[in-house]
């Protein structure tokens, strides 16, 4: 299914398209960081950077659906993330669980669909249920495809993939020669996603934390100290000017790229 800004800026591994790059990113992954700075700064708990994050998921999303962005994907919780304190860990599902509750509605109504991306079996069942739930609901959707990484590592994702293969080998189904990108891509929790065009990650830290390995081989990184709850409209469209700004090569020359657009 087509989505906006489908064969707009291809970035896609699949089907790179380099002189169409550097306008609006047809997908968009964001490691969303500094909630707990964020609530500390203000002598608040934690859990008050948590609940003002959200405000910046909304404004996000209304964001990509104005840009015409086909895809967001935000890392939300880690397989990291478990080792924080269990009051934390806690806090977090809860607010998932009533963030859910609250915008699926919303988030039908505007024609997006949600999909949960990671190892969603080690959440509470209720959770589990209300994911389900909510896929289902919007699975017909064709406006913004929102993927939420929850439980996601970038290895995980690449470890499931390779499992998956490897049974289908067992089964006979599969070759090992038959295996190439496109067969590991597909086995990733993405499928027939396209690649992020752009990475961003705020709250200043300078990695990429187990977020999407295999599908960051060429995203934009734009790392801004901005603090996640802080991160409103205007602090998007300054990436996305960025974005704008930028050549993507995809291994090839400048001067290739110009006599591509018919301008050398
Ligand atoms: C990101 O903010 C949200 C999650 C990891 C769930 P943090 O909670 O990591 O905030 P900082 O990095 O401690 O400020
Ligand atoms: C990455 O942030 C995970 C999410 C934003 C969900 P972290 O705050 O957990 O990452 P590290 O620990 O600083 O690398
Ligand atoms: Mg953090």
């Amino acid at each position: 299914m087509n989505r906006p800004g489908d064969g707009v800026a291809g970035s896609d591994s699949k089907d790179i398209d380099p002189p169409m790059a550097g306008r609006v990113p047809r997908h968009l992954a964001i490691i969303m960081d500094g909630n707990g700075r964020w609530a500390q700064q203000r002598g608040e708990p934690r859990h008050a950077g948590h609940r003002a994050g959200v405000e910046s998921v909304r404004s996000t999303i209304e964001a990509c659906v104005e840009h015409g962005i086909g895809y967001l994907t935000l890392f939300a919780f880690s397989s990291e993330n478990w080792r924080r304190p269990r009051s934390e860990v806690d806090m977090l599902m809860e607010l998932f669980m009533m963030a859910l509750a609250r915008e699926i509605r919303k988030l039908d109504k505007n024609d997006i669909r949600l999909r949960v991306i990671g190892d969603v079996a080690a959440f509470p069942e209720k959770l589990q249920k209300q994911i389900a739930e909510a896929e289902q609901r919007t699975a017909g959707n064709a406006g913004l495809l929102l993927q939420i990484a929850a439980n996601y590592g970038g290895r995980w994702d690449i470890t499931q993939a390779a499992r998956h293969l490897a049974e289908k080998v067992a089964a006979g189904e599969l070759s090992p020669e038959d295996i190439d990108e496109r067969q590991l891509a597909q086995a990733t929790s993405f499928g027939e996603v396209p690649d992020p065009d752009l990475f961003i990650r705020t709250g200043g830290e300078l990695r990429i934390s187990n977020f999407l390995l295999w599908h960051c081989a060429y995203s934009e990184l734009y790392f801004t100290p901005t603090l996640w709850p802080d991160f409103d409209k205007a602090a998007f469209s300054e990436a996305l000017a960025e974005f704008a700004r930028r050549e993507r090569r995809f291994g090839q020359t400048s001067e290739q790229l110009d006599d591509k657009a018919g301008l050398g």
